[in-house]
């Protein structure tokens, strides 16, 4: 007969999605009892009408039915206010203790091995938003831990561009980003009603930006990219000076002038030590059908910035849009799907950046 213990360790391999925890860790799996071929076991989620507990019913089965059950009989439940509680502080210990000394300033992931990478741009409608989602996409599927960060408090677009609907569990004072297409989510989308306008000003501003660090259970993450709103603005400034170690990406189309405004965001970062990775040209080119490439935007923008900013001018991207296809529960109307041509940009740019950091 399979064993409880047998029971436990194969769940020990199914993670909350949110929490990167197991769910054997999280004591979220109680009350088996075992009889031959079947089995019947407690599931205690951390919050009612979790968004997630489709996936968690689903992986459970599965590590059962591998073990070899027949029937299988799971109850769902959600913890007691106690037993959340007990949890946010456990998570908040556990954050201290990732932090060197204790220190609670500021983030524990910059005391962790995170690289973060603002997306940033002189000119407004570039490309930065597009970028951050599809790049974060494209590193995930190499199996990179990424989060981003919407760093366009007033601007926001990400959730949007990549199709979330679901708004973030709160566990205590912790807020877990929303996990979208591999990708951990933090938006100021999250917080207002209805894209009613955001009216903070100056120093609410900054505070929220330190809210998407300090407040948000991030687990460990490889790569957090953070998209800029466009300029040299307050936003900007206080990324520099929050995330001294953060590095640049600067987006630019192919037009001269672009190229140039881009480049005070570019001496900015270097004003303020910030390692610039390189520059990405967007809508470098449209391709005809019959497989010619028109430069609607003129050309040499990025190859100029790259050189002005004695960096590398690391892709070069088509234009071109994901079709809609509503059907498919992956389609968010800014993410090119794997199999588009432009995912392979994408792709090398991913690999380009996992080099060179
Ligand atoms: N390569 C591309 N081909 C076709 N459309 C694109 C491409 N890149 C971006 N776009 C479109 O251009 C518009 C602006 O892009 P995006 O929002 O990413 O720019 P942004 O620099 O983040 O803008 P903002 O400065 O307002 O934040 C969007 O509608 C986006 O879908
Ligand atoms: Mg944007």
């Amino acid at each position: 007969m399979i064993t409880e213990s047998q029971v436990l360790d194969a769940l020990r391999e199914v993670q909350d999605p949110e929490l990167h925890k197991s769910l054997v860790e999280l004591n979220m799996i109680r009350n088996i009892k075992i009889d031959e071929q079947a089995i019947s076991l407690d599931v205690v989620l951390t919050i009612r009408g979790c968004p997630l507990k489709a996936t968690i019913e689903e992986d459970v089965r599965k590590q059962l039915q591998a073990l070899g059950f027949q029937e299988i009989d799971l109850h769902f439940g959600s913890m007691t206010d106690e037993e959340r509680s007990a949890l946010s502080a456990q998570l908040q210990q556990e954050r201290q203790r990732q932090t060197a000394g204790g220190r609670k300033t500021s983030s524990h992931l910059m005391e962790s091995g995170t690289e973060f990478i603002a997306i940033a741009s002189g000119k407004g409608g570039v490309g930065k938003s597009t970028v951050t989602v599809n790049l974060g996409v494209a590193l995930a599927r190499l199996g990179k831990k990424v989060g981003i960060v919407d760093a366009d408090i007033y601007g926001f677009s990400i959730p949007d561009m990549m199709g979330i609907e679901q708004r973030p569990t709160v566990i205590g004072d912790m807020v877990l980003p929303v996990k979208r297409l591999g990708v951990r989510v933090m938006s100021m989308a999250f917080f207002v009603e209805e894209n009613a306008p955001v009216m903070w000003r100056g120093p609410m501003l900054g505070k929220m930006l330190v809210n998407f660090f300090d407040g948000v259970y991030w687990g460990d993450l490889d790569i957090l990219l953070l998209d800029l709103p466009p300029g040299t603005g307050d936003v900007a400034l206080d990324i520099h000076q929050m995330l001294p170690k953060s590095k640049e990406i600067l987006v630019t189309t192919p037009h001269a002038t672009a190229a140039f405004v881009a480049a005070r965001a570019g001496a900015m970062a270097l004003h303020t030590k910030h390692e610039i990775l390189g520059v990405v040209e967007n809508m470098s080119w449209y391709e005809t059908r019959t497989g010619e490439r028109e430069y609607p935007f003129g050309r040499g923008g990025g190859e100029k910035l790259a050189q002005e900013l004695k960096t590398e001018l690391l892709a070069q991207l088509p234009l071109g849009a994901p079709e809609q296809d509503l059907d498919d529960p992956d389609f968010a109307p800014a993410v090119y799907p794997a199999d588009h041509p432009q995912a392979k940009y994408y792709d090398d740019l991913a690999k380009r950046m996992i080099e060179g950091i």
